[in-house]
């Protein structure tokens, strides 16, 4: 089994990343085969900032590995670095009905704000498809707002098949937990977007005072609270075992507690939480070429697959001459 997956440096990685996507990949890299990439193709349809979006892709690969991403047993690359994967795109997009992406909820919603789209926005799908054959990946974890790119990759593996023989294999999603979803400063799920993130690499002092301007409701101390529906209990509850877990919920049950204390503990256990991976994360930032090394080295094992692949595709179509 080969799980691949892609994930956009589109912004330094907050809590709802870490719980809800990064966390569940590191455990897959375990299972079976993995490979991961930072997808900065992706994000050129919204990062237009040539040094923004190198700074990005840097800090996400070594965000990565500081959360546990294993170069030993993962393959961990930059998808640039595999141009196989742009020209497999080409290869699918000429069999792509305009209808199917059409209807891809992404790009819809996209439009729908009023975001003018351009052809790489419309076309998203389909490199997300060819980042996803080219490595004959059989499993592919996503949060749910991307399963309906895997099955357009689906659709897209059987007609090419179709048309031109058994050269695809079918993949599959794999729908991240989502009872990970993570709620943000306001209650809402956390997102970039909403302005209400709490970012794993964040300096201690300043992670503090964002937890601190969580929102909370304004009954008063005294009166006893429903823990399950509070997101500051949500959040409290990420970072600590279930006997932990079991004693705030009482506090809550019980009342006559200030909302300044939950966020107190939770400043606290988040800081230690993450004390490790933040020790880590410095260690790589000072060592750069050891992380160019790891995705140079990724990227010669990315290559190698993808490039079988292609070649079995042009071969396929009429393209390769030899
Ligand atoms: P954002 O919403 O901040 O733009 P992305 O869409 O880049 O985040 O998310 C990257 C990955 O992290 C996705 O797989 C997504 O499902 C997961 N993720 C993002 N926010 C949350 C959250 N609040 N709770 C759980 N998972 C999340
Ligand atoms: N579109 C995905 C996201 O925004 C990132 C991605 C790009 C991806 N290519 C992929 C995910 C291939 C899985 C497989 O989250």
């Amino acid at each position: 089994m080969r799980v691949l997956s892609g994930i956009q440096p589109t912004g330094r990685f907050h809590w709802g990343n870490y719980f809800g996507a990064i966390r569940q990949y590191i455990d897959l890299q375990d299972e079976d085969e993995a490979y991961y990439f930072i997808a900065n193709l992706h994000a050129l349809t919204t990062v237009r900032d040539a040094e923004q979006l190198k700074q990005a892709t840097l800090d996400a690969a070594i965000d990565l590995l500081a959360l546990g991403l294993d170069p030993e047993r993962a393959v961990l690359f930059v998808q640039s670095d595999v141009p196989e994967v742009s020209e497999l795109c080409w290869l699918l997009i000429t069999g792509t009905p305009m209808g199917l992406l059409e209807r891809c909820h992404a790009y819809k919603e996209k439009k729908a704000k009023g975001v003018v789209a351009d052809a790489g926005l419309f076309a998203y799908p389909v490199l997300m498809a060819a980042d996803i054959l080219a490595y004959d990946s059989d499993l592919v974890p996503v949060g749910e707002d991307q399963v309906q790119h895997i099955e357009v990759c689906r659709d897209l593996a059987r007609s090419f098949n179709h048309q031109y023989g058994n050269v695809f294999s079918t993949p599959q999603a794999k729908l991240l937990d989502t009872s990970a979803r993570v709620p943000g400063t306001d209650g809402d799920k956390m997102s970039k977007s909403y302005n209400n993130t709490i970012e794993i690499f964040e300096e201690p002092k300043a992670m503090r005072k964002k937890i601190m301007r969580i929102t909370t409701d304004s009954r008063p101390m005294d009166e006893p609270k429903d823990p399950e529906t509070d997101h500051l209990f949500q959040l409290y509850s990420l970072f600590v075992d279930d006997e932990k877990r079991e004693a705030m919920a009482n506090t809550y049950r019980k009342g006559g507690f200030g909302y300044g204390m939950v966020k107190k503990k939770l400043a606290d256990v988040a800081e230690r939480y993450f004390a490790p991976v933040r020790e880590r994360r410095q260690e790589l930032a000072s060592d750069p070429e050891r992380v160019q090394r790891i995705l140079d080295d990724g990227m010669r094992k990315a290559r190698r697959k993808a490039g079988e692949v292609l070649r079995r595709a042009q071969e396929a179509c009429g393209l390769a001459r030899h």
